[in-house]
């Protein structure tokens, strides 16, 4: 059940993050204000993100190919749902949430659009570079 919902919440979460990611960069460049409108979007991106986590590493300490499988280092399909999809995710969670956080110490909206961008877009970029897409799309 947890493998289910982690897999289909990764929909919503990649999704909210596109989102938020495209809001900020055209909120950037039209140089408007920052609104709740704005802050909305890139909270409920950060929330996803972080019930994602939550689920992931309980999944990790579950699943036989989370925790059980870092004895498996040999193997790269484990190696990566084992070892390198957690970390890297976690890495990627932090600098969302760092974004997050640093957008409210900005007292422009330019300031606020470019944190959430930049941010945003590294942890979005750590991501999608290790979901293991085979299991995914299997
Ligand atoms: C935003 C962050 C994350 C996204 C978008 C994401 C997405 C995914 C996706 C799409 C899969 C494949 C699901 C399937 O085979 O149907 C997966 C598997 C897995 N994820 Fe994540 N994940 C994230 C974070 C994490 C974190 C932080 C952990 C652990 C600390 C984690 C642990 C796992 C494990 C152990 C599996 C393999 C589960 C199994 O097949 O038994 N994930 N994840």
């Amino acid at each position: 059940m947890l493998q289910s919902i982690h897999s289909t919440l990764a929909y919503a979460v990649l999704a909210v993050l596109v989102l938020a990611v495209i809001n900020a960069f055209l909120g950037l460049s039209a140089k408007r204000n920052f609104t709740s409108k704005d802050r909305s979007i890139s909270l409920i991106a950060l929330i996803f993100s972080h019930i994602q986590l939550l689920v992931g590493i309980v999944l990790w300490v579950e699943s036989p190919i989370g925790k059980a499988g870092l004895s498996q280092m040999s193997n790269s399909a484990i190696r990566l749902t084992a070892m390198e999809h957690p970390l890297i995710n976690i890495i990627a969670i932090v600098l969302i949430t760092i974004g997050w956080s640093k957008h409210k110490k900005e007292e422009s909206s330019n300031g606020k659009f470019k944190k959430i961008g930049i941010f945003y877009t590294l942890g979005l970029l750590l991501i999608l570079s290790r979901i293991p897409w085979t299991n995914w799309m299997a």
